[in-house]
């Protein structure tokens, strides 16, 4: 059974501040107050899970055990048909720049274009995926998973959103999240998806 959430504080465990911001304004009018993991100055646990699925929870439970509060997270992240569904859980790191912590994601869709160029196909079907977890203090966790489809295009267009939007052209669109009005990129993403299955479950009723 999914548990209900209704009202109070919520913990966003993440610190990607592009997250942050999307799921504050997802979660804005369910009068929620949002804080996230690096406003309460939780540590971020390394993703050893295989799956979008094992990343957030695991990321879900330790910010819900360390805040003693309920805590959602996001794992997300792109995957590319011609790829074998890469970068995937891998969205991130494909973006850190040598050892440190910095993230150019100029590098990663340069790293995708060349890897696509590679394969010699002309296959650019790519999806985004988001895995919503939340957890409890006591260790109840309820997942979520919301999903785009949609195809690349080179070289990335627009300055809206983050990550890879300037190279993912959704399902009958024509411009890339990149350029398009984050309000219109909050109706139709990945992330979107998974939230509209989140509130009707634990916030709906
Ligand atoms: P993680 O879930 O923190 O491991 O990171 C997910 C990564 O996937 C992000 O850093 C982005 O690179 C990518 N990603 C996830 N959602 C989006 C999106 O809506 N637009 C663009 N990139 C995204």
């Amino acid at each position: 059974m999914t548990r209900k959430l209704s009202g109070g504080k919520l913990v966003v465990a993440s610190h990607n501040k592009g997250k942050v911001r999307e799921i504050r304004d997802l979660l804005g009018p369910f009068g929620l107050d949002v804080v996230s993991a690096s406003d309460l100055g939780l540590p971020e646990p390394e993703e050893t899970g295989t799956s979008f699925r094992e990343n957030a929870e695991l990321k879900a439970r330790a910010a819900a055990e360390r805040a003693g509060l309920p805590s959602l997270s996001d794992d997300s992240g792109l995957c590319v048909a011609a790829l074998d569904g890469a970068p995937g859980i891998y969205s991130a790191r494909w973006a850190l720049v040598g050892a440190g912590e910095q993230k150019d994601f100029t590098l990663a869709m340069d790293r995708i274009e060349r890897e696509l160029a590679a394969t010699q196909t002309s296959d650019v079907r790519a999806h985004f995926i988001c895995g919503l977890a939340l957890a409890w203090p006591d260790g109840h966790v309820d997942y979520f998973e919301g999903r785009v489809n949609g195809a690349l295009t080179f070289p990335p267009r627009g300055t809206q959103g983050f990550g890879y939007d300037p190279i993912f052209i959704a399902e009958g669109e024509a411009i890339t999240f990149g350029e398009m009005e984050p309000e219109r990129k909050h109706a139709m993403s990945h992330r979107a998806d998974a939230f509209r299955q989140l509130v009707e479950a634990c916030l709906g009723g």
